[in-house]
């Protein structure tokens, strides 16, 4: 097993990656403060894990509770039942949650913690690979609007993030490339040395290599863990990991909750990030190519569906966290391995972006 920390002072915490974690209760207890718990898992993933997981935590007074799963039930009313289960059980300010599950359940169950008492302890077990190198660091909670992605939420950190790298073995090829999405973004944005790994290694990571796997999870959390302590409440170069987020979540809203899956649209939004760049002269034609190349072979989209015109990526740009006073500002590329974000960009080159991109 390797640990990383997310160096935050006293709320630092620590990222255990390794397999076969569930078969070693202290990696888990030690993390958990008071005797009650509530584990939150979904439909999927409970009949997978949940009795592992709750065979680390004899001794403690233990509930569940079982979500739908989806990307269209990461709202309030789904948020409502956890907070019913917690009720329902008296749970009170010294318990824990714990997140069973892909991002979905991650960032909801951070949300029920940031909120529940006004802010109670949780675990992030993460069990698809996006959430791995990516949703359950860093702290970021909340559930979806219909009128917009992510919209409602806290930051809340975890106590600690448990990563079993084995439970990817029952996770799907599609979903698998998702994830990619997300590790071909920190090569993007910070880490060239990392990309050309990733391009030697693409053929490893999709048939599911274990040391290829266990090496992309670990770096993709160190790079993400380093950003994080850096800027936690993303005033600075946090907002470099949106990279393809803004065009991402447009497609996501625009496409319906759960059809396009977050990774699928935010490669689509990196590769469009990254023509944008290059319509400015700032990234070459030979980075765009590689960029483009690395997506396919990881198996996700490079172009948003046909029915996201134009017209409809601005109108859902336009509610966009990333808009400041009124104006859009993006992550855009220099190079690869070198991010920056910026309002400072031609609005013909975007729109000509959004109208070639299709
Ligand atoms: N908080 C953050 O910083 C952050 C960062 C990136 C993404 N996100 C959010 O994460 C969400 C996407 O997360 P996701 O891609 O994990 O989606 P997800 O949670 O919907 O999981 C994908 C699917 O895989 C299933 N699944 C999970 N683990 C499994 C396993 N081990 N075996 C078999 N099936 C399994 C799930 O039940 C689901 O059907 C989005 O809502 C996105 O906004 C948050
Ligand atoms: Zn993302």
């Amino acid at each position: 097993m390797n640990t990383l920390v997310v160096d935050l002072g006293d709320r630092s915490y620590p990222i255990k990656i390794g397999r076969q974690l569930f078969t070693n209760p202290a990696l888990l207890t030690e993390h958990i403060h008071g005797r009650q718990v509530m584990l939150v898992s979904n439909t999927t993933v409970a009949p997978l894990y949940l009795d592992a997981v709750a065979g680390m935590l004899a001794g403690f007074s233990l509930q569940s509770v079982i979500l739908p799963d989806g990307e269209e039930y990461k709202t309030l009313d789904t948020l409502n039942t956890i907070f019913t289960a917690l009720l329902e059980n008296r749970f009170n300010r010294g318990c824990t949650l714990i997140a069973l599950g892909g991002g979905v359940v991650g960032d909801i169950t951070g949300f029920a913690a940031a909120s529940y008492q006004r802010g109670v302890a949780f675990v992030q077990i993460p069990t698809t690979l996006l959430a791995q190198v990516d949703s359950s660091v860093g702290g970021k909670t909340g559930v979806n609007h219909p009128l917009g992605k992510n919209m409602i939420g806290a930051f809340h950190q975890p106590n600690c993030v448990l990563i079993d790298t084995n439970t990817l073995d029952t996770l799907d090829d599609r979903q698998l490339a998702a994830g990619l999405a997300e590790v071909i973004k920190y090569g993007l944005i910070k880490d060239s040395g990392f990309f050309t790994w990733l391009e030697q290694n693409m053929t490893a990571l999709r048939t599911r290599d274990k040391q290829a796997l266990a090496y992309a999870i670990e770096r993709s959390c160190a790079l993400k863990a380093a950003i994080v302590a850096a800027d936690e409440r993303e005033s600075g170069q946090r907002a470099l990991l949106n990279l393809g987020h803004t065009f991402g979540h447009a497609i996501e809203t625009g496409t319906g909750y759960g059809n396009w899956l977050h990774g699928e649209a935010v490669a689509a939004g990196m590769l469009m990030a990254a023509e944008l760049s290059a319509r400015h002269g700032w990234l070459s034609t030979d980075a765009v190519r590689r960029t483009e190349k690395l997506l396919r072979q990881a198996g996700l989209p490079t172009s948003p569906p046909a029915e996201m015109t134009a017209d409809r990526f601005m109108d859902l740009m336009a509610v966009d966290k990333k808009v400041v006073d009124g104006g859009l500002r993006l992550v855009l590329l220099k190079d690869i391995g070198h991010a920056l974000v910026t309002s400072d960009f031609r609005q013909d080159l975007l729109a000509a972006t959004l109208a070639g991109a299709t």
